[in-house]
């Protein structure tokens, strides 16, 4: 099938079913162009909350589609592949986490999204990196606290709150191989470009950041800002959104360490093809499926997030 006959199909199929197509921010750009809706990982977990479809067609990572099912668990909800996974959850195995938290019982605990149901079930409030800051803040001063995976976020946050949150030691593997070296060239190449950057970054990134935020506060910055040129260090996906939005702009995506890898894309994001949403929409399946006893506790932090950042 060609593109435009897979595209011209996802659409027909979508209508017949009453589904909608869910992307995020580092899919193929022709994901992000046949989705209903695009965002960052907070907004995607508000638009599966709300939706009347009767389908929910994740173009993100397994978490995310997991989150999707946790909030509506009266709809199916698929993801093109199912091997879409992420390396944050991956670093933040159930078991030795819920280790950390009874070695700790006086402490709230506070999970990225970037977690699988069976860690959120483990959590008293979810966060993405939209509202991490506010959730906190949130919280009493003298709150102790554990926030796990992302170390890196958990560090730029205890940095901006001044607290002291015990961080699990987890990063992804995107935003932790950029090159402060080759950064810094570009910003020599480039001196009237401002460095925008996701909080998962190491810290020697952050600090040098002219913007840090999550994927659509670096987007809502770049449209604002009167600025022409922008080095961006998230995955390069958002490179799409970024441009369509400011076709005047030149956007400059962050190289990584290894100069022969296209490292600064997800590898698990890019899973998700045309072709594969066209199939999982077709055939109703890779489905997402969470066991009922560890939804209905994972749902619980979930809400909560959404309620405080309402
Ligand atoms: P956002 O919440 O900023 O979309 O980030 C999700 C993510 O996976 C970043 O790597
Ligand atoms: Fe996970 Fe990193 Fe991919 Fe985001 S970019 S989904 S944190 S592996």
């Amino acid at each position: 099938m060609t593109k435009e006959e897979l595209v011209q199909n996802i659409k027909l199929l979508k209508k017949e079913k009453n589904a909608i197509i869910l992307a995020h921010y580092y899919q193929e750009p022709e994901i992000q162009d046949i989705a209903d809706f695009v965002g960052d990982s907070l907004a995607l977990a508000q638009w599966a909350a709300k939706t009347s479809a009767d389908i929910i067609v994740l173009c993100g990572v397994h978490f995310m589609g997991e989150t999707a099912k946790i909030l509506s668990p009266e709809k199916r909800v698929f993801i093109p592949d199912l091997n879409a996974g992420c390396s944050l959850a991956e670093s933040c195995p159930a078991g030795p986490f819920e280790e950390f938290v009874n070695a700790h019982p006086d402490h709230t605990v506070i999970s990225y999204v970037n977690t699988t149901a069976a860690v959120k079930a483990l959590t008293d409030i979810v966060v993405t990196s939209t509202n991490a800051r506010q959730i906190v803040e949130s919280l009493p001063e003298d709150e102790k606290i554990i926030f796990g995976p992302d170390k890196n976020l958990g560090d730029y946050i205890n940095k901006l709150t001044g607290r002291n949150m015990l961080l699990w030691d987890g990063v992804c593997h995107v935003h932790a191989q950029f090159s402060l070296e080759r950064i810094l060239e570009l910003k020599k190449e480039y001196p009237n470009a401002l460095l925008l950057a996701h909080p998962e970054c190491p810290k020697y990134l952050l600090e040098i950041a002219d913007h840090v935020g999550s994927t659509s506060s670096i987007l809502k910055f770049a449209t604002n800002s009167e600025n022409k040129q922008f080095i961006v260090a998230t995955e390069a996906g958002i490179l799409h959104q970024m441009q369509k939005e400011n076709p005047e702009k030149e956007f400059i995506p962050a190289p990584p360490e290894d100069s022969t890898c296209a490292c600064n894309e997800c590898f698990y994001m890019k899973m998700n093809t045309l072709e594969k949403l066209y199939l999982c929409l077709k055939n109703e399946k890779p489905e997402i499926v969470v066991d009922e006893e560890v939804r209905v506790k994972a749902v619980k932090p979930i809400e909560r997030m959404l309620e405080i950042s309402a």
